[in-house]
C-alpha cells in the first residue's frame, strides 16, 4: 500500500469486524520524525495461540479467501522504515495494535488522506464510538464521535452524505495545518 492511511483503514477494519463498539486512531510524531500509530478496540480479541501467529499472511479467519494480508502488510511496512509492530489482545477484551514509523526514512509511505479515512469509516459503521487524534510538533488534529453526536443530537445519523463531507473537511484543514507546521521546521 502506497499510503499509511490505506493501512489504517485496513486495520480499524478489523475492529470493526471484530465487533467492537468503541475504536480508537491516535497517531503521535515526534520533533525527530518518528510516527506512532495506535489502534485500539474493544472487540472479541484474539486467543494467544492466534495471536502468535496473526501477521503470518496465511493467518485469517476470512472465509472468502485463505490469506488475511492486512497486519502481514503493515508490519512489513513499519520494519521497512526501521519501525516495528506490536499487537496486544485479550479474548472478550479488545485489541490494540500499534506500529512506529521513521517519516524521515525514504521507505516511509506518505500519510495520505486521513481525514477521508476516518469520514468512510464513521460513515461506515455511524455507531462506533470513534476517537481520532493526530498530534506533532505543530498542533493537533481531533475528532469524536461522542462530541459530534452531543452537537447534532440523536436525529441525524453520521452515516448522511453531508456529515461525511464535513468530517471530511473539518479534519482536512486541521491536518493541512498539522503537515504545514512539520514542514515550516
Ligand atoms: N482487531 C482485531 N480483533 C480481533 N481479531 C482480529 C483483529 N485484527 C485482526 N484480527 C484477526 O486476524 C486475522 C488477520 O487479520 P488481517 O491480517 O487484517 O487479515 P484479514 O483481515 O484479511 O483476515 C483476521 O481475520 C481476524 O481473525
Ligand atoms: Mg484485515
Amino acid at each position: 500500500m502506497k499510503e499509511l492511511s490505506l493501512h489504517i483503514l485496513d486495520v480499524a477494519q478489523n475492529s470493526v469486524s471484530a465487533g467492537a463498539s468503541r475504536l480508537d486512531i491516535t497517531l503521535r510524531e515526534d520533533a525527530r520524525g518518528w510516527l506512532t500509530v495506535t489502534i485500539a478496540d474493544n472487540g472479541r480479541g484474539m486467543s494467544p495461540d492466534f495471536l502468535a501467529r496473526v501477521t503470518d499472511p496465511f493467518t485469517t479467519t476470512r472465509t472468502t479467501r485463505k490469506v488475511g494480508m492486512g497486519l502481514a502488510l503493515y508490519l512489513l511496512a513499519a520494519e521497512q522504515t526501521g519501525g516495528r509492530l506490536s499487537i496486544d489482545s485479550a479474548q472478550g477484551q479488545g485489541t490494540t495494535v500499534t506500529a512506529t514509523f521513521d517519516r524521515n526514512h525514504l521507505d516511509c509511505p506518505p500519510l495520505g488522506d486521513l481525514a477521508g479515512t476516518v469520514a468512510l469509516l464513521i460513515q461506515g459503521s455511524p455507531e462506533l464510538e470513534l476517537h481520532y487524534c493526530h498530534t506533532a510538533p505543530g498542533g493537533e488534529a481531533e475528532l469524536s464521535t461522542v462530541e459530534l453526536k452531543e452537537v447534532l443530537g440523536d436525529d441525524i445519523s453520521l452515516a448522511e452524505p453531508e456529515i461525511f463531507a464535513w468530517i471530511q473537511n473539518y479534519l482536512s484543514e486541521q491536518e493541512a495545518q498539522l503537515e504545514g507546521a512539520v514542514q515550516e521546521r
